[in-house]
């Protein structure tokens, strides 16, 4: 593939974006990033400095510090998938237990932690030729997106398909909790004063309640190609 386009998709909690765009990515040969990975490297490093023992009191500053000395990356697992790394460390089963993904949506709210994880994300997708997914890709992080996708789905499938992905990975949960934690992102992610989840105006909407997994690969391949034609 000659020309290389920035891919950038964003959408509601569990519509299966990495699912996606990881297709999406390996099919064009791009560079996948997961900034939702990022995000939740970022709350478990502020975990780790007991930094989250108080939601309702939060030191933002302290928090945005300790966030600053990590250092969150990627590593190449044993499938060619991506793993989270947090100062080096294979992180990738922690960062997506109910423990990190009860608090992501508070440290990701705090602007100045959004500031440094932006800043960070535009240098991995300096050079063009990459998909991103996560919730402020195409208003905040790559404006100028040549395909922005914005993917949602209706709340009690995106429910069942998170709570039987955490079953099949051995964690007790009940389906409520499930049900109450992605409400409870949702609601902070679309109402935070930085970088909050709104699809951009020219993005194209991706309803996938109904479809396969196939048919929406398909339906983003052929929006990506109509854009690398243009170019
Ligand atoms: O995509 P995910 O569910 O793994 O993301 C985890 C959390 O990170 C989500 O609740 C919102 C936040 N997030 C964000 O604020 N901005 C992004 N670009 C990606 C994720």
């Amino acid at each position: 593939m000659s020309v290389s386009i920035t891919i950038a998709i964003d959408g509601h909690s569990s519509t299966g974006k990495s699912t996606l765009a990881k297709r999406l990515a390996s099919s064009l040969s791009y560079l996948y990033v997961d900034t939702g990975a990022m995000y939740r490297c970022a709350t478990l490093c502020a975990l780790n400095a007991q930094l989250l023992t108080d939601l309702n009191h939060l030191d933002s500053d302290a928090i945005a510090e300790a966030v600053r000395n990590c250092e969150i990356g990627f590593v190449r697992g044993e499938n060619g998938s991506n793993r989270a790394t947090l100062n080096g460390v294979d992180v990738e089963d922690e960062i997506r237990t109910m423990g990190v993904s009860s608090k992501v949506s508070y440290v990701s709210a705090i602007p100045a932690v959004r500031a440094n994880l932006v800043e960070q994300q535009q240098k991995m997708g300096q050079a063009g030729g990459v998909v991103m997914d996560g919730r402020d890709i195409g208003t905040v992080v790559f404006p100028n997106a040549e395909l922005k996708i914005f993917m949602t789905a209706r709340s009690e499938v995106r429910a069942q398909r998170r709570y039987e992905e955490l079953l099949a990975k051995g964690e007790e949960v009940s389906f409520a909790e499930v049900a109450e934690n992605l409400q409870e992102r949702d609601v902070i992610d679309s109402n935070r004063e930085v970088g909050p989840l709104v699809a951009a105006d020219d993005a194209r909407l991706l309803d996938n309640s109904d479809i396969t997994l196939d048919e929406q690969f398909k339906i983003a391949l052929s929006w990506a190609h109509i854009e690398i034609e243009k170019r």
